[in-house]
This record gives C-alpha cells, sequence and structure tokens, in this order.
C-alpha cells in the first residue's frame, strides 16, 4: 500500500512543486483545487507519468461543503492518508494600504487561508491520530506552507500578512497536539516565488531580487519548496517537530 499525499493548491505552482517531489519519492498524490478537472487534465497527466497514482479532489478549502468534498474524496479513492500539506492560498483581491481593506475582501481572504486550512487540518488530524493509534509505526506528517509575510509586514498587503501569522501559530498549535500522537508538523516559509500569483507584482520583484532583497540573488522556483519538503516528509530533519523553515533566499535576515 502505497503512502497518501493530500496537497491543497496542488494544480500548479508551489503546491505543483511539491507534488512532484512528492510523486518522485512514490507518494500516490490527492490533488486539490478549485477549477474543474478537465481544466488541470494537463497536470495530473504530467504527474500520473512519475508512476504514481493521482486524483484530483476539487473543491474550495474556504467552505465546509469544499472541505467535506475533498474529505469524502481522500476516504472514497484511498481510505488512508499519511501526509497533509497545506499550501493552497490566495493574495488579497486587491493590494492596498491597511486603511481600505473592506470587511468583505478580509473575509474572503481569512476563510481560505486560515479558517479553511485550520478546518481541513483539524479534520485530518483527528483521521491521522486514528490511524497512527491502529499502527503505530506509519510515519505520517504535515507541512503547512505559509510565507516570510507571516514575519515580514507589508502596508499594502496586510490582510494577507496576518492570515498567514495565523497560519504560523496554527502549525505551532498542531505540533503540539500531534507530538501525542508521534506526527511531526512543520511549517514552510516561501519567499517571493514564481507562481501565478505574483503577477501583479512580478517585474517589482524581479527589481527587488536585483537591488539586493534576497541574499541569493534570484527568485524562488516552486521546486525550491517541493525539495524541502520533501526533505521534511522523508523525515530528513528528525527531531525537529514545530520548526519554521524558510526558503527565501535569505529575504528573513536582517541585516545593516
Ligand atoms: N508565490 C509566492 O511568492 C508565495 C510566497 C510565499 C508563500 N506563498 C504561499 O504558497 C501557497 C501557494 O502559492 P502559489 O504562489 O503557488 O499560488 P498560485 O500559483 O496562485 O496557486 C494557488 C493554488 O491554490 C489553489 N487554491 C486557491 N484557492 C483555493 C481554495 N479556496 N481551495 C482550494 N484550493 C485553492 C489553486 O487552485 P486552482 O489551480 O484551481 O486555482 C492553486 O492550485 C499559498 O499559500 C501562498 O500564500 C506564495
Amino acid at each position: 500500500m502505497n503512502k497518501v499525499a493530500l496537497v491543497t493548491g496542488g494544480s500548479r505552482g508551489i503546491g505543483l512543486g511539491i507534488a512532484k517531489a512528492l510523486a518522485k519519492e512514490g507518494f500516490d498524490l490527492a490533488i486539490n483545487g478549485v477549477r474543474e478537472e478537465p481544466q488541470v487534465a494537463q497536470t495530473l497527466t504530467e504527474l500520473r507519468a512519475l508512476g504514481v497514482r493521482v486524483v484530483y479532489l476539487q473543491g474550495n478549502i474556504g467552505t465546509k461543503d469544499g472541505r467535506k468534498q475533498i474529505i469524502d474524496g481522500l476516504r472514497e479513492k484511498y481510505g488512508h492518508i499519511d501526509v497533509l500539506v497545506n499550501n493552497a492560498g490566495v493574495a488579497p483581491r486587491t493590494r492596498c494600504d491597511v486603511f481600505e481593506i473592506s470587511e468583505e475582501d478580509y473575509d474572503a481572504l481569512m476563510e481560505i487561508n486560515q479558517k479553511g486550512t485550520f478546518f481541513l487540518t483539524q479534520e485530518i488530524a483527528k483521521w491521522m491520530a486514528d490511524l497512527k493509534k491502529a499502527d503505530s509505526d506509519r510515519q505520517m506528517s504535515i507541512v503547512n506552507i505559509t510565507s516570510v509575510s507571516a514575519e515580514i509586514a507589508s502596508v499594502l498587503r496586510g490582510s494577507y500578512c496576518m492570515s498567514k501569522a495565523a497560519t504560523s501559530i496554527m502549525s505551532t498549535v498542531f505540533a503540539i497536539k500531534m507530538a501525542e500522537f508521534g506526527i511531526p508538523v512543520y511549517e514552510i516559509r516561501p519567499g517571493v516565488t514564481e507562481t501565478d500569483m505574483i503577477e501583479a507584482v512580478r517585474e517589482t520583484y524581479h527589481q527587488g531580487v536585483k537591488s539586493g532583497m534576497t541574499l541569493e540573488p534570484r527568485m524562488g522556483q516552486p521546486e525550491d519548496i517541493g525539495k524541502v519538503a520533501a526533505a521534511l516528509i522523508r523525515g530528513d530533519l528528525p527531531y525537529s517537530t514545530g520548526q519554521i523553515i524558510s526558503v527565501d533566499g535569505g529575504m528573513n535576515i536582517k541585516r545593516m
């Protein structure tokens, strides 16, 4: 029986980078996104070409129904889970000053980045705990993708930063809870990574990199996050549950 990994938002960007890395490790995959399956058919074909089973679980993690759809799909298709990667997330609908954020935009972002991530994790963590009780040798883990924005504030993306800071402490809370069951929980904090999410500000970030925003003079790639996630999930960083791994080219390093 192959191990199964659920990667939320695994249909493109960083999530897809993680999915590819886990497929290379031999994990069967459950890929989640909000688009209809035919729109991600090409991606699914590419992943299946890596020799593992891949199912697509369409569902909005920000809604109760969406989360139920994902978990029901997992139970039906695989019947078990070994790894949860909480990666799905959105940027603010509009980049605007913190004085201008509307309650509607705040709720829309928090529902996905924070509330949805929390309640999906709560359900899956309970399931994982049961699986572990039934088979104490199972190696399971949870990886939460937050952002440098959990730590580096931006007045034009205030709600996003708040959602990532909240998800960071969520990760710590689950690290404590899941330690009871021997299941490590990690947080990965990507820096500026070349995906669709940064489309509107790609050029600004390119200029930032040229001007020394990162110590390593390039943007991050989804493969970078994939490699780090795979190392954590393989157990290459033993005795380190609850830790935050920054994959940001040194962007968070204080300098003078
Ligand atoms: N790119 C960066 O610079 C950067 C930096 C730090 C942290 N991050 C974080 O990394 C994660 C991935 O970002 P990305 O850059 O790869 O973004 P992306 O290219 O925009 O991809 C977002 C993914 O999340 C899925 N998604 C969006 N809303 C969803 C929802 N409500 N329910 C389920 N799935 C949903 C999308 O599905 P569809 O394909 O169906 O739309 C897609 O697979 C996010 O949490 C983001 O905050 C990104």
